[in-house]
């Protein structure tokens, strides 16, 4: 099975492609906004449930089947997402979770976190803290210890400690090279700016002249990206559960919380319903409540994709479809129901790897596949 990870996708499509730009957003067409066109788009989601099931961001196509195990052993949902997405947590070569993760813009790597248990309907949430790799287990480990939702910062770091989590460096040789060349590029006063020969010179110094990860540090540097792992769950009785896990936004401002560790935002679960979660700008899902929203639209009937692109509709309304401003972001909602169907909408059509079709994880007790995200604008477009 191939390993995937953002950067592999990064390193392997970036050296002969040009980085994508808001100009290519022009002259598209808003497709899959209607809740009749995106269920014939995404057979998926048309689909008869299965159950288990489990799924995730790309990111997670090599960690669903530890997850599917569990479930299949009759193991707690909650135990089963954990386990998954600490499989990318761990992982070094993943620079948009836990160890390796990019860090924020003084070089240090802020992890945020959330899980939701469905059958006790319990929840726990970390963010901002540095130091601990696995985070969702840190959120599960608030939700079972404490009486509290949501512990932050340095407050989190030293509950962690308390509890047994191995304090670490989560800055790789990597993720502090590519930290190094954004950091050679942002101060225009003493420093040159990213498209002039010093920077490009500094940067070949950093990265020993290799093009491939010269071209990924470009990237990123000229698009901060916010990945992240969402992964959810439902059992073989219909239990649900679901946590995501980041390293949020790279080079922010110290302190700065997406929306991964948001109850309602970034993990939404209900046992009677289904589960979300997302991945992309956490700005704009923090302000519609994107997961909670998305379950209430499956509690009222509708199809996870449909739940998903009615999610994204509050967002793009906010911009009044202007695709220009929606084009300085990407945006991706998941979600599955009681039911084990699955879906998911990504605000462009595109994925993080340029000119692919966005695409999520999906582990439905064979083995795990990709499968395309319906998008809401059938276009190119999404700048972070
Ligand atoms: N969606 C992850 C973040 O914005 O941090």
């Amino acid at each position: 099975m191939e390993l995937w990870s953002r950067r592999k996708f990064f390193l392997t499509s970036l050296a002969g492609s040009a980085i994508a730009g808001a100009g290519k957003l022009f002259g598209s067409t808003p497709s899959a906004n209607s809740s009749s066109a995106s269920a014939l788009a995404n057979p998926a989601a048309a689909a008869q449930g299965k159950r288990p099931l489990i799924i995730s961001s790309a990111n997670g196509l090599h960690a669903l089947g530890k997850g599917m195990d569990i479930l299949k052993q009759g193991g707690d949902t909650l135990e089963a997402v954990v386990v998954a997405v600490t499989i990318v947590e761990d992982d070094p070569n993943d620079d948009s979770v836990g160890y390796g993760g990019l860090p924020n813009e003084e070089g240090v790597v802020e992890l945020d976190a959330s899980v939701m248990h469905g059958p006790t309907y319990r929840a726990g949430s970390v963010a901002a803290v540095r130091n601990i790799k696995n985070v969702s287990r840190l959120a599960k480990t608030v939700m079972e210890k404490t009486n509290h939702v949501m512990i932050v910062g340095d407050g989190a770091r030293r509950f962690g400690v308390d509890e047994g989590f191995e304090e670490i460096n989560l800055l790789t040789d990597h993720s502090r090279k590519i930290w190094l060349a954004w950091k050679a590029s942002t101060s225009f006063n003493w420093r040159p700016g990213i498209d002039s020969p010093e920077w490009k010179q500094r940067v070949s110094e950093i990265f020993n002249g290799d093009a491939a990860q010269i071209a990924y540090a470009e990237r990123v540097i000229a698009h901060p990206p916010t990945g992240t792992i969402p992964c959810m769950a439902v059992d073989a009785k219909g239990d649900i559960s679901a946590t995501t896990t980041t390293s949020g936004l790279a080079w922010k401002i110290p302190g700065r919380v997406g929306d991964s560790p948001i109850i309602g935002a970034g993990c939404c679960v209900d046992n009677e319903v289904g589960a979300a979660g997302s991945t992309g700008k956490g700005e704009e899902n923090i302000k519609i409540s994107g997961g909670r929203i998305i379950v209430e639209m499956m509690r009222q009937g509708k199809s996870p994709t449909d739940a998903c692109l009615e999610a994204m509709g509050r967002v793009a309304k906010h911009y009044k479809n202007d695709k220009t401003k929606l084009g300085t972001f990407h945006l991706y909602f998941y979600a599955i129901n009681k039911d084990g169907v699955h879906g998911a909408a990504s605000l462009w059509r595109n994925g993080y790897e340029e000119n692919k079709q966005a695409s999520y994880a999906v582990h439905d007790g064979t083995e795990s596949r990709l499968v395309p995200c319906t998008p809401y604008f059938d276009a190119a477009g999404g700048d972070q």
